[in-house]
């Protein structure tokens, strides 16, 4: 290994580096460090362990300095393998930028796209990939459904090639496309007593049980920012971390939620769950895409975040829709108890 900085630099490029690591061991190294194991890096790798082992060792020699801790009980990258992982996700993703702008010159419409995305974004997200899919048979596509601190852990590690969150970052260094909208409304079960009322004060609404999101869900913060509001708390019965749980809970009579439109889609106004007119809702969200101001997007992924902007408007439509669906049957049960008096 040469001893100083004018020989380990040839022409601006850090030859040692070039000279003395592959990109096989990088992806080795990466491998290593995403799954938190030799063994299952081999797994993914196909590789024996030993090779995996010899070729991480390599690597670790050429840069001089430790690249991973495993005196816990988790193996860990150390500052100086972040920093590496960083570097390797950043060659990485550009080597598969490479790949899709050749097969375009090919005439070939094919590469990869990684996308994560907030809890709640679930109930939407594999649609619009399927639709994506279909223009573009030859993209890859997979989706991490997550919540917002892993999400964030993944945009700083550069995981994935795009985000969609339910609200804009304050982080300086994201850039965030506002798509599409994330109506959240007052649910209850279809037998509660206050289906057919009108008008439904905040005030009352924290008077009955209430079944919450769990710490950290964008949709809590906004619907206890709504109620702080109002001078008051919901009165949490219980908390669940699933939407779907949730609505389980909502229709066996443990009382009522706030939860995104969204997450009746499927359903419909047909479901076992009435929206409650209450003041004050829906409570007008919206979906972002999100991305690092320093990511240089693939091709792929700025046709997706094209498409999904184009996609909006129908997204839009499909919410007046299904939010008007619940108002109709509101009002048709409204008139059929007044006949009945
Ligand atoms: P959540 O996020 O699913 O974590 O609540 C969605 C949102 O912020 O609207």
């Amino acid at each position: 290994m040469p001893e100083n900085d004018d020989t380990r630099f040839k022409g601006g490029l850090p030859d040692y580096l070039i000279r003395h690591t592959t990109f096989r061991q990088m992806q080795i190294f990466e491998a290593v460090v995403r799954l938190g194991s030799f063994t299952k890096a081999a797994e993914e790798l196909f590789l024996t362990q030993p090779t995996v082992s010899t070729q991480f060792k390599k690597l670790s020699d050429a840069m001089e300095i430790p690249l991973i801790d495993q005196s816990g009980r988790v193996l860990k990258a150390t500052e100086a393998g972040s920093e590496l992982y960083r570097t390797v996700r950043n060659i990485f993703d550009s080597l598969a930028d490479l790949d899709t702008r050749i097969a375009e010159l090919k005439g070939l419409k094919r590469g990869r796209l990684r996308l994560a995305v907030i809890t709640t974004a679930k109930y939407f997200a594999p649609e619009l990939l399927g639709d994506f899919s279909r223009l573009y048979p030859g993209v890859d596509v997979s989706l991490k459904v997550t919540n917002r601190d892993s999400l964030f852990t993944r945009i700083n590690d550069n995981e994935d090639d795009l985000y969609i969150l339910g609200q804009p970052s304050n982080d300086n260094n994201l850039e965030s496309h506002c798509f599409a909208p994330n109506p959240l409304v007052v649910i209850a079960a279809k037998d509660h007593p206050l289906v057919n009322q009108t008008n439904i004060s905040i005030k009352r609404i924290a008077e009955e049980p209430f079944i919450a999101r769990e710490v950290g869900s964008g949709i809590r913060d906004t619907a206890f920012k709504l109620f702080a509001e109002h001078g008051c708390v919901p009165k949490v019965r219980m908390e669940l971390g699933s939407n779907e749980a949730i609505k389980h809970a909502v229709f066996g009579g443990l009382g009522v939620a706030v939860l995104s439109l969204h997450t009746l889609s499927l359903e419909g106004a047909n479901g076992p769950f009435e929206v409650l007119d209450v003041e004050g809702f829906p409570i007008q969200r919206k979906w972002y895409l999100v991305h690092r101001k320093d990511k240089e997007l693939s091709v792929i992924t700025s046709t997706f975040l094209e498409f999904a902007k184009s996609i909006g408007p129908e997204i839009t439509r499909r919410m007046e829709d299904l939010y008007e669906q619940f108002a109709k049957l509101h009002r048709e049960n409204r008139k059929a108890c007044a006949n009945s008096e």
